[in-house]
């Protein structure tokens, strides 16, 4: 089939699905849709950035619908990509339908993917190129998966929400990564909580202490920007640092159980203690935030990545008529007090979940997915949390998402790139100055 038959036979689908759907949905995702939206035939996928989530949401997209072809990857490095086509093909065979004119490398591989005629994409790059593209998806009009977070700076921040709004008005689904949103226990623990199991909730206090992500150390014949993207974790502008790319989840808790209200501002410690290697980068590996709301009401989350120290993950909320702990590693989910209650039910993976909705919602059995605006707060709160901790100030919502220091270089290429210092509290006067300076 051709790109332009293609799409019209799209359109002409589009119409015959759309009268098995709800009429708030028909509403939502009718009107200009260019992606495929529902029928019998196969549903296109591009992935981006084929690394261990990328192919494990590859493959999860594979398993959630028999119409599901993986069609076209993109990444930086060929060896990535192949890798991770070997291992899609040996499990999903002729369903990875990637020949090598659509396995695309390179920073513009996002483009061609895009462009190849997909449905659909996984954009799993780390987190600082999601806002370019989130972009560039839209424009194609195609469904989204994205993971998290959804940027590492304002700036980001603030174009995901620019064309979120495109993507609404083209009627696109929009899922995010926040993967806990999908699990079935903590959706019934949150859902009660929304309900009132523990009356208002006054204060919420997160966790992510873990030991740390690996490193790479640099090769031989790795350019600056090579290293820096394969070793990503462990440089802030790639990743926003282990607060914004990893403890997000924990932060999306308190926002989940904050039922999205979005904190004023937020005051917060970090630094650097244990990480002392090159390829550690210049991320910190401790964060501690408190987040105050409107109402006076004060929110905390913890966060580390240290070897040999006590791991925790859990949430501990307290409310006027109880309290609640989440522990997603548990996994438990607990309320105590008169709605005293425990989670019993089945546990099925969440990330499977994740891409079960996403297709059923393409195919036109679901509501609209779109996940941006409660991915925009955990990722700009995660956000507030580092630029407090780097600068050693208070940070406001609107600082935050009215900052236009932007991380990262302006431009691309496989070349020199200096590693930005780390950042010291209380040394210098702007937001640009607290990221540190080019060493
Ligand atoms: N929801 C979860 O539980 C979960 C778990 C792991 C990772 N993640 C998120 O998934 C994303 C990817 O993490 P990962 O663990 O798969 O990392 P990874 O390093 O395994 O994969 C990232 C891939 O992106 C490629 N890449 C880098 N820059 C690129 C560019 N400009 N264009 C195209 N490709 C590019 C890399 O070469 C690599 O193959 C991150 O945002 C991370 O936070 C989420």
């Amino acid at each position: 089939m051709t790109e332009q038959s293609h799409n019209q036979e799209v359109s002409r689908r589009k119409f015959v699905a759309a009268g098995s759907m709800t009429m708030g949905a028909l509403a939502a995702t009718a009107p200009m849709s260019m992606a495929w939206a529902a029928g019998d035939d196969r549903i296109r996928v591009g992935l981006i950035g084929c690394g261990g989530r990328g192919t494990g949401a590859a493959s999860q997209a594979l398993r959630a619908d028999d119409g599901v072809v993986l069609y076209a990857m993109g990444d930086a490095f060929s060896d990535r990509l192949q890798t991770s086509h070997n291992h899609l093909s040996n499990q999903f065979n002729e369903r990875v339908d990637v020949p090598e004119p659509r396995r695309f490398v390179g920073f513009d591989a996002y483009q061609q993917v895009i462009d190849s005629g997909v449905d659909v994409v996984i954009l799993t790059t780390p987190p600082h190129f999601r806002p370019d593209h989130f972009e560039a998806a839209v424009a194609g009009g195609k469904h989204i998966f994205m993971e998290k977070p959804m940027a590492v700076d304002g700036p980001g921040v603030r174009k995901v929400l620019e064309h979120a709004q495109q993507a609404r008005a083209k009627g696109l689904h929009v899922m995010g990564g926040f993967c806990w949103r999908y699990n079935h226990p903590n959706r019934e623990c949150y859902q009660r909580i929304h309900d009132g199991a523990i009356g208002d909730v006054v204060s919420a206090h997160s966790t992510y202490l873990t030991a740390p992500l690996g490193t790479k150390p640099r090769q031989d014949g790795w350019s600056d920007m090579e290293w820096q993207l394969r070793n990503w974790q462990h440089f802030n502008w790639l990743s926003g640092d282990h607060i914004a790319e990893q403890a997000c989840h924990a932060i999306d808790k308190i926002n989940w159980a904050k039922n999205g209200q979005r904190p004023t501002k937020a005051i917060a410690l970090g630094g650097r203690q244990m990480r002392e290697t090159p390829e550690s980068g210049n991320v910190y590996d401790h964060f501690s935030v408190m987040y105050v709301y409107e109402d006076g009401s004060r929110c905390f989350h913890d966060c580390r990545q240290m070897p040999g120290c006590w791991n925790d993950n859990t949430e501990y909320l307290i409310g006027t008529k109880g309290n609640c702990y989440v522990n997603s590693w548990g996994p438990t989910q607990i309320i105590e007090g008169p709605n005293a209650w425990e989670y019993e039910g089945p546990n099925p993976n969440m990330y499977q979940v994740e891409h079960d909705e996403l297709f059923q919602a393409i195919r036109g059995n679901r509501d609209r997915i779109d996940d941006t605006e409660d991915m925009m707060t955990s990722t700009l709160m995660s956000i507030m949390g580092r630029m407090s901790a780097y600068s050693g100030q208070q940070v406001t919502w609107n600082d935050a998402i009215e900052s236009t220091d932007r991380l990262g270089p302006a431009t691309y290429e496989m070349g020199e790139l200096p590693v930005i210092s780390v950042s010291v509290p209380g040394r210098a006067g702007s937001w640009d100055e607290w990221n540190g300076t080019a060493t």
